[in-house]
């Protein structure tokens, strides 16, 4: 099975990449990572050990990361995710699996260094964590097999601001660092493929588990409404699951390799990634950038595994 790390601020849609990943059975997943992103790292850290608990899974080690980004203030998303971070669907929840002993930073750079070239870091946060783990230790950008996040739009406008993407809005400078650090692989899940993903209650309606069809429509209900409001139609974007979904099936999605900066530096356009189509810059090439998704592939794959039994 392939090693995983997955890097979450627990939020509603990374929730459910932590469900699609876990129930894939397709990963040996070393443990998941927590940010300040969405919600505070306490609830982020929170949210994923009730996620855990929710699958009965309590193999899995859940270890917290960076309380701030780099240089600046947190940005919560309460207005999107709800005051618990879940869309109030565990809110009563009392957490049986406890978080792990460690920080986050370190734990990648370990994971890394004790399994050379096979570790997959998805990434559905801001980029803190894995840039505080670059910087204390450049030696492990050489020996990661693969870098899949989720964050930025290089077509179309932002989601918080006209041009910036959440993730890399909140940390731009954590985002600077991991696209420029040199990963071999690394794969951009922007906003130009997630918002295509849409979950529908006719997908929720397809899910045989009770339990976790439940949870999902539950979980997404006010985030579909505030979708409802804006767009017309009731659904809200797989913004993390994606990124999930690209690191269990390669074909979902089609990349093409740019060179890709994010601005840290302008009153309207921080967080804005810059994706150079035209090489004006004529500067290496860095990021795997997602511009088309299959998004009937994406569902079929997410409510397959929705309905596989977990033993
Ligand atoms: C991203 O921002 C967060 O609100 C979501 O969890 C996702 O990671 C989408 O822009
Ligand atoms: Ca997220």
């Amino acid at each position: 099975k392939r090693k995983l790390i997955l890097d979450v601020d627990t939020g509603i849609d990374d929730a459910i990449g932590i469900i699609l990943a876990v129930k894939s059975k397709q990963f040996d997943i070393l443990g998941i990572t927590t940010v300040n992103g969405n919600v505070s790292l306490d609830t982020a850290t929170r949210n994923t050990s009730k996620i855990l608990d929710l699958l009965d899974e309590r193999e899995i080690s859940v270890i917290k990361g960076a309380n701030a980004p780099l240089l600046r203030n947190s940005f919560f998303e309460h207005r999107i995710h709800g005051e618990d971070g879940l869309g109030g669907a565990l809110m009563d929840i009392k957490v049986k699996k406890q978080q792990d002993d460690g920080f986050a930073p370190d734990f990648i750079i370990n994971s890394i260094l004790n399994f050379p070239n096979e570790v997959t870091l998805v990434m559905t946060g801001p980029l803190t964590n894995l840039a505080l783990a670059v910087k204390k230790c450049p030696q492990i950008i050489n020996h990661v097999k693969e870098v899949i996040f989720m964050g930025g739009v290089v077509h179309g406008g932002g989601n918080v601001t006209p041009t910036a993407e959440y993730n890399m809005y909140v940390d731009p400078e954590a985002a600077k660092i991991v696209l420029h650090a040199g990963f071999e692989s690394i794969t951009q899940v922007g906003l130009d493929v997630t918002r295509k993903a849409l979950l529908t209650e006719e997908h929720i309606e397809l899910i045989e588990n009770q339990k976790l069809a439940d949870y999902i429509r539950s979980s997404t209900t006010d985030y579909r409404k505030r979708y409802f409001e804006r767009n017309g139609i009731w659904a809200c974007a797989m913004h993390d699951p994606l990124a999930v979904g690209v690191a269990l099936q390669q074909d979902l999605v089609t990349r093409e390799k740019f060179y890709v900066d994010v601005e840290v530096r302008s009153e309207l356009c921080d967080g804005q990634t810059v994706c150079d189509f035209q090489n004006r810059l004529m500067k290496p090439k860095n990021v795997n950038v997602c511009l088309d998704v299959n998004v009937e592939a994406f569902f079929d794959m997410f409510i397959r595994i929705m309905n596989s039994s977990l033993d």
